[in-house]
């Protein structure tokens, strides 16, 4: 009876200074992780209407592109990943040399091939930074954009599949493709 009294006093007050404890420091350990997922803020830009679609039509860094870098990006698997879906004969050549840097074309989506005849440097950028603002329905996911997604992954939440600067990269090359 007795012991059984003891025990619970010292649960009792275990339990209490765990309590105590415990919000204060989930406090802190919730700061310190805010602190590492914190997004970089985005970009903001103005969309406006272009001849074919919407386009944004001004340079989101103020920085030149850098079309070879552009083109690491369009095929590197875990960023841009264009030829997943999208043929560009352009680099077929290449591809065919360099199987493990490119992946196979993907055939479910239009070629990129003549893009820039087709659109305006403005329209392809805006379709890089959010196709679904041009084509609502579109699988093509949207590289640089972080809001009004679900169930985003813990260390993808706030952050954007490429930076803005990629996105200048890759239209660099995009509007070589007459
Ligand atoms: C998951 C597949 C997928 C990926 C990855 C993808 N796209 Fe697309 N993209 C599409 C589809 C599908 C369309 C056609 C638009 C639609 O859905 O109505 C499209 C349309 C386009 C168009 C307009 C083509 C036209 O002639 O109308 C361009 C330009 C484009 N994508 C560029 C890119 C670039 C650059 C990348 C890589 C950064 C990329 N896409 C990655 C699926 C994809």
């Amino acid at each position: 009876m007795r012991l059984s009294r003891i025990a619970f006093l010292f649960c009792s007050i275990v339990g209490l200074t765990g309590l105590l404890i415990q919000p204060g420091m989930a406090a802190g350990h919730k700061k310190k992780m805010m602190k590492k997922m914190a997004p970089a803020a985005l970009v903001s830009y103005k969309i406006s209407d272009g001849p074919a679609i919407t386009a944004i039509n001004k340079s989101l860094t103020g920085k030149a592109g850098d079309k070879a870098a552009g083109e690491k990006t369009m095929v590197n698997k875990k960023k841009g990943n264009c030829i997943a879906c999208h043929v560009i004969t352009k680099l077929k050549a290449k591809a065919a040399k360099n199987p493990k840097k490119y992946s196979q074309m993907g055939l479910i989506a239009p070629p990129l091939d003549g893009a820039a005849s087709r659109y305006t440097e403005g329209e392809l950028r805006m379709l890089l930074v959010n196709a679904k603002v041009a084509f609502p329905d579109t699988i093509m996911p949207g590289f640089y954009r972080a809001d009004n997604l679900t169930r985003v992954m813990g260390k993808f939440k706030g952050k954007t599949v490429i930076s803005a600067q990629d996105v200048e990269n890759i239209l660099a090359f995009l509007v070589t493709l007459k």
